[in-house]
């Protein structure tokens, strides 16, 4: 099956624009989703289950570690089809108060040399007010939950900065009933000026005014890969000061150092870089927070993953769960059964009983190791 994804339905979807070929993959999957046997043979293909992987996270249950990241389902549309895929969660979104159709089209754009995307949606979303209106709708006809429901929120582009709060705060409440836990994303690098809000003072302003509004639902900030660690520092400060729940790290980057991708195609393309290429700058980044954070702040770790190798790494440097985008696109539906079973294979063979005591094992060592050679 992974084989018949890659050797020919990527390549055929690959042919099409990138944009149009996500618009017909997840038609396909809505028509799936509708259909209850065809559903369930998709869930025996592509769940695993399995005791190591288990775990509690933000007072939830999650049936695995892995799950789907914020921006492919934008608008929830296709909230009941990601546990069938094997996903152990899913995050919605990113949602803005205001309706909008996002950046001009083409927006997004395949790197195959480097097993990578750039995109410039500028999130094109429905809005907070009918994105909720769907959630409201389900809730009666999807009472227990298979996995836990993150909701992504971001600054509506005719927001002007100074009223980021308002306008975030405004999606907070329409949307807040429905989440398991809520992301205030600071950190796409297509909606302009949105990365300031990351900055010391801002951040802590917008975090002041979200951070009671969400009562006891969980809320975590979505960081950029670019911050510096000083950067990184007074996040983690803010985070324990506002008793954030987490972080996740990190959104795509705007750097495009060492790509195999020619220059000259990559003139002009403008956005995030997502991928293979954002791997290390990511985890460099979860386990800077870990080590900052002593391992006190739940990490979210994403960018780059493909196997479960890179989803191992993710989980030693320090994060208690893991999403993936890109590698969802290039691996196909089983690529969710292939991580988890690697999984619990690398889990086996260093000799843990569950994915628990994996967590920031690398962080420890090189503290350790650090700490060793100092005894020196
Ligand atoms: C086409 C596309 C759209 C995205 N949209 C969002 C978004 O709306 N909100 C968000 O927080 N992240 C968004 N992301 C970023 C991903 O959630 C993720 O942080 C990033 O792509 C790194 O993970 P990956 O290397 O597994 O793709 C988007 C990524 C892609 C490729």
């Amino acid at each position: 099956m992974v084989e018949l994804y890659r050797s020919i339905l990527r390549p055929l979807l690959f042919r099409l624009d990138a944009e149009e070929s996500h618009r017909l993959a997840f038609k396909a999957m809505r028509a799936a989703n509708r259909l209850p046997l065809v559903k369930r043979a998709i869930a025996r293909q592509c769940r695993y289950r399995h005791p190591s992987l288990i775990c509690q996270r933000f007072g939830q249950r999650f049936p695995n570690p892995l799950g789907l990241a914020a921006g492919f389902d934008k608008n929830a549309e296709l909230v009941t089809f990601w546990s069938a895929c094997g996903f152990g969660f899913v995050e919605l979104g990113t949602i803005t108060a205001v309706p909008q159709p996002g950046n001009d089209k083409p927006r997004l754009f395949r790197l195959p040399a480097d097993r990578a995307l750039i995109n410039r949606m500028g999130f094109n979303n429905d809005g907070a007010e009918v994105v909720a209106a769907r959630l409201r709708k389900l809730s009666p006809i999807w009472p227990a939950r298979p996995l836990p429901i993150g909701i992504n929120i971001g600054k509506s582009k005719v927001a002007p900065l100074e009223a980021a709060t308002d306008d975030y705060l405004a999606s907070l409440r329409a949307l807040v009933e429905f989440a398991d836990y809520l992301v205030i994303n600071v950190s796409s690098p297509n909606t302009p000026g949105l990365r300031e809000l990351q900055q010391r003072d801002e951040l802590e302003r917008l975090l002041g005014a979200l951070r009671p509004a969400c009562r006891q639902t969980p809320l975590l900030v979505k960081i950029a890969p670019e911050l510096n660690d000083e950067q990184l520092a007074d996040v983690v400060e803010l985070a324990r000061a506002h008793g954030l729940d987490g972080i996740i790290a990190t959104n795509t980057t705007t750097n495009r150092a060492n790509l195999q991708t020619e220059e000259i195609e990559l003139v002009g393309q403008v956005g995030g870089l997502s991928g293979r290429p954002l791997k290390e700058r990511s985890l460099r980044v979860i386990a800077t927070l870990y080590r900052l954070s002593k391992g006190e702040l739940p990490i979210i770790g994403v960018g780059g993953l493909f196997d479960g190798n890179d989803a191992y790494d993710a989980i030693r440097a320090g994060a208690s769960l893991v999403q993936l985008y890109t590698g969802f696109v290039y691996g196909g539906p089983l690529v969710v059964r292939q991580i988890l079973k690697q999984l619990v294979a690398r889990l086996r063979a260093d000799g843990y009983e569950h994915i628990d005591e994996a967590i920031g094992v690398d962080a420890a060592e090189s503290s350790e190791s650090r700490s060793s050679s100092a005894d020196l």
